[in-house]
């Protein structure tokens, strides 16, 4: 009666341990094969889809009327060409919003927005896209620099595009993304007899 029944107390706890480990186990095994699964359909689907990185390439440039002012404002007109291949067979991309843009030494000479527009798998896309500089005011050693360009007969430029893209993969797809697509240097010519050198882009997704 001294002596309260304190020892039998470790009892229970005793008797719960093997039941919470269990299904501790349990659960561990569950995630476990979980992940296993997942990673198994992930790589089944990955198979199949087969997924190749999409390519772009700027297959011609030119200038029109380029003027370069007192004031060293800049008027001028880019043609661009840009091709993008898809080479996925059963990937195909949806262009929700595709914005170019055309640089010299970081600064944006012009920007152009090209119509939304989907791309099949296996399809090459070739896209015309005309800019245009309007009194752009160049700063620093710019003015300069790109007087000396148009003198040695040709500039170095960077293009670079800028797209909200979707993937359809059968009837799935993808949430929009937005990628970045960097072509440089993409020299143009004065001279149209001077020929265009294809320029490959790197791209960012
Ligand atoms: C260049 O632009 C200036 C200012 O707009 C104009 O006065 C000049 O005539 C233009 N030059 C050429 C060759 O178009
Ligand atoms: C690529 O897809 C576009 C749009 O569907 C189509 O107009 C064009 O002909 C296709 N090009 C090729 C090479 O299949």
């Amino acid at each position: 009666m001294a002596n309260p029944p304190s020892q039998p107390q470790p009892q229970p706890q005793q008797a719960a341990r093997p039941r919470q480990s269990n299904l501790l186990r349990y659960f561990a095994i569950f995630i476990l094969t979980s992940i296993i699964l997942v990673g198994i359909a992930a790589f089944i689907i990955w198979l199949v889809v087969k997924p190749k990185h999409l390519v772009y390439t700027i297959e011609d440039a030119s200038i029109h009327n380029f003027n370069l002012t007192n004031a060293n404002q800049l008027y001028a007109n880019f043609d661009i060409a840009v091709r993008a291949r898809n080479p996925n067979s059963r990937v195909s991309v949806y262009y929700d919003k595709v914005d170019v843009f055309v640089e010299y030494e970081d600064q944006t000479l012009a920007t152009s927005t090209v119509a939304p527009f989907f791309q099949p798998h296996k399809n090459v896309t070739r896209l015309e896209v005309k800019l245009d500089a309007r009194s752009v005011n160049l700063y620093g050693s710019m003015p300069k620099d790109l007087g000396l360009e148009k003198s040695s007969g040709g500039i170095e430029l960077e293009v670079w595009v800028k797209a909200r893209i979707r993937f359809k993969v059968g009837a799935w797809k993808s949430r929009d993304r937005v990628m970045g697509i960097y072509c440089s240097p993409v020299l143009v010519h004065f001279s149209k007899s001077r020929g265009f050198e294809r320029t490959y882009c790197d791209v960012e997704l």
